[in-house]
């Protein structure tokens, strides 16, 4: 496995198919500045939120996990002028970053973030009766990834996608046996997506600048 390579490709494709964009940029030196990990999606994996979200006609998307808001960012300009992203964060400082990157990314109009463990904010959601999202992300703690779905499905409709980051965790999801609790949570997570028959899934494996990872991707179809 040529790591190296991974990212020369990355670099490659990312000069050739995205346009220079100075506000996603400046959202990620911002969040450098502030000391915040870099642990934000790559930016073709950010394009590829944006087209499904567009593909998805989504007018809302719920994100779970905003770190500096860069996947925020591209979601969010996938959206309609009316449309509306919601992005939860248990890290009040990075939330502080997330809303100026927000702001300096002209977005904050169909973008917020709420602050506050992300099981209780989705919980809350649900009490409220929330309208349903059209796309949901899951990006936050991985061991709560199962949590996160059995709520995300109370929040979902019939033709809902409901993402789910970093699900290969440089093949640890291969350890059957592992006692890392985030490993353990993407296992049920697996369970629960494949043993649910209202929902369809895939998960595809990603190398890049981000390392070995991959996404799931979730229909909800009943
Ligand atoms: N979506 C971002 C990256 C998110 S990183 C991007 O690609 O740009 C994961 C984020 O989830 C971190 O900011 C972390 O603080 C947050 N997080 C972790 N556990 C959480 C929890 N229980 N509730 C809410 N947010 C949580
Ligand atoms: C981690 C979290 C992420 O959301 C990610 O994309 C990469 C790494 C982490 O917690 O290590
Ligand atoms: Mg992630």
């Amino acid at each position: 496995m040529d790591e190296n390579l991974w990212n020369t490709i990355d670099e490659y494709l990312t000069s050739s198919l995205l346009p220079e964009d100075a506000s996603l940029d400046a959202a990620l030196h911002a969040s450098a500045e502030a000391g915040l990990p870099s642990i934000n999606v790559a930016p073709n994996q950010g394009k590829l939120l944006h087209l499904l979200a567009k593909l998805r006609g989504a007018r809302r998307i719920l994100e779970v996990g905003t770190l500096g808001g860069y996947s925020t960012i591209w979601l969010a300009r996938a959206l309609p002028p009316t449309g509306q992203l919601i992005s939860l964060e248990g890290n009040s400082d990075y939330a502080q970053v997330a809303r100026a990157n927000l702001e300096r990314a002209g977005v904050s109009g169909v973008a917020s973030i709420v602050v506050g463990a992300a099981a209780q904010t989705l919980a809350q959601f649900v009490a409220d009766n929330v309208e349903p999202f059209d796309m949901i992300f899951l990006d936050a703690d991985k061991k709560s990834y199962p949590e996160y779905l059995r709520l995300s499905l109370q929040l979902s409709r019939v033709g809902t996608l409901i993402v789910g980051d970093n699900v290969i965790r440089r093949g640890r999801i291969a350890d059957h046996a592992s006692s890392d609790p985030d490993v353990a949570g993407l296992h049920e997570f697996f369970r629960l997506l494949g043993s649910n028959p209202r929902l369809d899934s895939t998960a595809i494996q990603t190398v890049g600048t981000k390392g070995w990872d991959g996404f799931s991707m979730t229909l909800v179809t009943a």
